[in-house]
């Protein structure tokens, strides 16, 4: 029987379709909602000491456009707006309601040691069933010394991580931020300092843009701008690229995300070491609904495989991401043309004879290639609009 179940560090996940911490998961009546639907679990947007103030601004989203479509989201929202009892009170509801779901209160705290016990130890009476220390927030946090400013410094996220599993009863993910030169560095750290799990990408740090006609800033609040996190789409490289180096140099479970929309970005991040993925950006653009074709499409694959569960993709991807240098220099492949597709509109020679090779011709409206000349890079055939450009291995 197939089944979408999975389970890591002792927690049941009914289906690998976590909501990750943002607007998504700002209200227990809508992750409630969310749970009804069919989502596997949902970490709570993050929850912070009452004693922190929460001033968020409008407007506070931008976005990147293909067409109609949004490729990508640059936010400067801040952390949850609810008190510390509101959530308390709504983890056990949620428990309650749906014991099957997965609850993960994400947190964050001064640098403080008593501030984060606290915390946790208040959320300890609950019955949520993990912590993610939200060590990632890129902007308006890193001002006040968290956030960000925690997840670039092994030496602060090793600290907070010990003073948490201090006092955790439940296990604890640590969320790392991809604004680092290596992401290695910090899971090192917190690993060493006893976290249970990782969980990876928060956002990544951008800005926006400007109208070109008044140069203000395209996410304006009057009239100025500040750096944001960019999700969606187009960060589906960056998270992936993370989540890899991460399970390259760790066995702890990683809780992935960063651009997942589809069933088949959940396949490549479990394929590259995911236990289970999140998904923020893709929610706030189509809502909860998303559910059902991620679970089925998923089904479908793991059925079409003849695999019985996530864990025949766990990993599986793994051992195929090698250093540059541990690739085979001497695979090599070369454009084939399609002729029945081709419209000898003659892009692919221009752009090659441009970038280096010159190793196409168009005459009498037929594209060559000239093997001596080619090294098979393949950009031609990604920018042919007709894919009339296939590359093929050559034996040599
Ligand atoms: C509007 C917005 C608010 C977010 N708030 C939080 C937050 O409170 N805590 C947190 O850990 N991550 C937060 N995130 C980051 C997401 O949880 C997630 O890591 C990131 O968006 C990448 O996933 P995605 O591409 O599926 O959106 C937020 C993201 C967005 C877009």
């Amino acid at each position: 029987m197939t089944t979408l179940k999975t389970k890591c560090l002792g927690i049941e996940f009914e289906n690998p379709f976590l909501l990750a911490s943002a607007p998504p998961t700002a209200l227990v009546q809508s992750i409630d909602k969310a749970f009804e639907m069919g989502w596997g679990g949902a970490v709570l947007k993050t929850i912070t000491p009452d004693s922190l103030d929460m001033y968020d601004l409008s407007p506070r989203y931008g976005v990147q456009k293909l067409g109609t479509k949004i490729t990508g989201l640059l936010n400067i929202e801040l952390l949850s707006h609810k008190s510390v009892k509101y959530w308390c009170d709504g983890i056990d509801y949620l428990k309650q309601k749906h014991p099957k779901k997965v609850v993960i209160a994400s947190i964050m705290a001064p640098v403080e040691e008593k501030k984060w016990k606290d915390l946790v130890e208040t959320l300890n009476k609950t019955s949520v069933d993990a912590y993610e220390l939200n060590f990632s927030c890129p902007h308006g946090m890193p001002e006040q010394g968290i956030g960000m400013a925690i997840g670039t410094s092994p030496e602060i996220s090793s600290r907070i991580t010990t003073w948490v599993k201090q006092v955790a009863r439940c296990p604890v993910f640590v969320k790392l931020s991809p604004n680092v030169t290596n992401i290695v560095t910090i899971s090192k750290a917190v690993e060493e300092a006893g976290a249970d799990g990782l969980a990876a990408i928060n956002t990544v740090q951008g800005f926006m843009g400007l109208d070109i006609d008044t140069l203000d800033p395209c996410l304006n609040v009057d009239g100025s701008s500040t750096y944001g996190g960019l999700s969606g789409k187009l960060v589906k490289p960056i998270g992936l690229r993370c989540v890899s180096q991460l399970r390259a140099n760790s066995h702890l479970p990683i809780l992935g995300m960063g651009g997942i929309s589809t069933w088949k970005d959940a396949v490549e991040y479990i394929a590259l070491g995911a236990n289970v993925v999140q998904i923020c950006t893709e929610v706030m653009i189509s809502g909860y609904g998303i559910i059902d074709e991620l679970k089925s499409g998923l089904i479908s694959y793991l059925e079409s495989k003849s695999w019985n569960s996530i864990e025949d993709i766990h990993n599986r991807a793994v051992s195929k991401i090698k250093a540059h240098e541990d690739l085979n220099r001497s695979y090599k492949v070369y454009p084939t043309i399609d002729k029945s597709k081709c419209i000898a509109c003659g892009k692919c020679q221009k752009i090659c004879s441009e970038s280096e090779y010159e190793a196409l011709s168009l005459e009498n409206r037929v594209i060559s290639v000239d093997l001596s000349k080619c090294e098979g890079c393949s950009l031609c055939s990604h920018i042919c609009p007709r894919e009339a450009i296939v590359m093929k291995q050559v034996n040599q």
